[in-house]
């Protein structure tokens, strides 16, 4: 007897009724579904109806045609592709060589004919561009005289006190005199780094973490010790503690939510713990948070800040992911360091630009920021699904993808065998970018992992793309 329910169309109907099984377990992975005869005579359907419901189910990404043979349960991305483990501990102080890789993935993230997986990038047909285009006319005729003038620091008073009433959302409740705009946050990071260390100091930071954050360090000449992440939880602090104990630990950096590339995400316990064990030292803690608006789930993490009763925390942030990367607006606040940056945001590059900032001021204010946001979070979630789903099918096995709950980049570990280097080459032959794995570390390390970003809407080029990557790695294994 047909049990389904009567309501919707009836392919879909069909379709909804294989799902649950598929999803109760009634047919496993690599289960052959009936054939499309069976399930007409079974459900009491077209055979056009069921046709049409396999081919929903196959968009839907639950199961496969295989010439010939039928169609298939496809593997659950989750059954064939587990998390990266914890990484591997390095408490060693290291001097950082240059890298000119970097120079490379750049470029590539410039050309236009190119599948763009490398940079972690949004893309500009997901971001507000027009709205923010009509609000940058609109405040520039509004404030031409002011918009040509220097904005000094601490910067932009409509923006600094839109992001102030915003960082109730993270638990640290700012005040706009407490904020300092920079030029992206990139700057705030450089600030922040210079305000507490110098040549020669040792930053403990994540392992592995963003480049631009490991480049800064070298460039101010300062070494770093690495501190291994675990996948979902972010820094491991038995490790830190170690570091702590053995090294003299000039600052702390600390991506919180949604390390980039790992996508981890700190229990508040972890954060307030290592609030607590810094400030017993009296270490600064620079905490990176340009991810933090984009988690996928319903809530917004707290802030390491925001449990910071000494001014310790110099929290670091930018609208590159969310808004306008091109604006280049980020701000830091500072705690107990904010003359020493205020000085050295002057010494660096005067002010930020005022037109920029006075556009995103009035975004936050009047631009619906909240509910742009609130789609974002959606989108970026549903393509890290499509993208894992997509890697887990078409890489080798013992591939391994980690779970990001925020951001839209995937950190994915190749089997033993792979060069993330010879890929990252082969790849841009076949104009594809992708980011090579060492590049999130001064050490040797990640050899056979690449960074992939998910942040362009899906799209048959990308899922050729997902399909050549799977196949350059698969020659490197022979
Ligand atoms: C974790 C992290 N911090 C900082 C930055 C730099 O941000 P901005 O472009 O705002 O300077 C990036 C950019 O990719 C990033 O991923």
């Amino acid at each position: 007897m047909n049990t389904r329910e009567p309501d919707g169309l009836l392919y879909e109907n069909l379709a909804n009724h294989i799902a649950g099984l598929i999803d109760r377990g009634g047919f496993r992975s690599g289960d052959r579904l009936p054939s499309l005869r069976k399930t007409c005579v079974q459900h009491g359907d077209s055979t056009a109806t069921a046709m049409q419901a396999y081919v929903t189910l196959e968009n839907r990404g639950l199961i496969e045609a295989r010439p010939k043979s039928g169609f298939f349960v496809r593997s659950r991305w989750s059954d064939t592709a587990p998390e990266p483990c914890l990484t591997a501990p390095c408490c060693k102080v290291r001097t950082i060589k240059s890298r000119s890789l970097i120079g490379q993935v750049f470029e590539a993230a410039g050309r236009s004919d190119i599948i763009p997986l490398g940079a972690a990038c949004p893309s500009a047909e997901v971001l507000p561009a027009e709205k923010l285009s009509r609000m940058l006319r609109a405040v520039d005729r509004q404030n031409a005289r002011r918009a040509i003038m220097y904005d000094p620091p601490p910067g932009c008073e409509p923006l600094r006190r839109q992001i102030a009433k915003r960082s109730m959302e993270g638990g640290e409740n700012l005040q706009p005199d407490e904020i300092i705009t920079t030029v992206g946050c990139m700057e705030a990071l450089n600030l922040s780094l210079r305000a507490v260390a110098a040549p020669g100091d040792i930053i403990a930071i994540e392992s592995p973490t963003y480049f631009g954050v490991i480049e800064s360090i070298r460039e101010l000449g300062m070494r770093v010790v690495e501190i291994p992440m675990h996948p979902r939880d972010g820094m491991d602090l038995e490790a830190l503690e170690l570091a702590l104990g053995r090294h003299k630990i000039a600052a702390c950096f600390c991506t919180p939510s949604f390390n980039n590339p790992l996508g981890s995400c700190m229990p508040d316990k972890n954060r307030q713990r290592l609030v607590a064990m810094l400030a017993k030292r009296q270490i600064p803690l620079i905490e990176d948070d340009i991810y933090g608006d984009l988690h996928h789930g319903i809530v917004r993490p707290r802030t390491a800040k925001s449990y910071d009763r000494e001014g310790l925390v110099m929290l670091c942030s930018s609208f590159t992911k969310t808004l306008a990367p091109g604006f280049r607006v980020g701000w830091v606040a500072p705690g107990r360091f904010f003359d020493r940056v205020l000085n050295l945001k002057f010494t660096n590059t005067v002010a930020t630009a005022t037109l920029p900032q006075l556009a995103i001021a009035e975004f936050l204010q009047n631009g619906g920021y909240d509910r742009y946001l609130r789609g974002v979070r959606v989108f970026y979630g549903e393509q890290i699904q499509r993208f894992s789903e997509a890697i887990a099918h078409s890489f080798p096995t013992k591939t391994t993808i980690s779970r990001p709950t925020g951001g839209f980049v995937l950190w994915v570990g190749l089997p033993k065998g792979c060069d993330a280097l010879a890929l990252h080459e082969a790849a841009l032959a076949r104009n594809i970018s992708i980011t090579p794995g060492p590049l999130f570390s001064a050490t040797p390390a990640y050899r056979n992992f690449i960074r992939i970003t998910c942040a362009h809407p899906w799209s048959r080029e990308i899922e050729r793309a997902i399909v050549v990557l799977g196949e350059l790695a698969k020659q490197q294994l022979g």
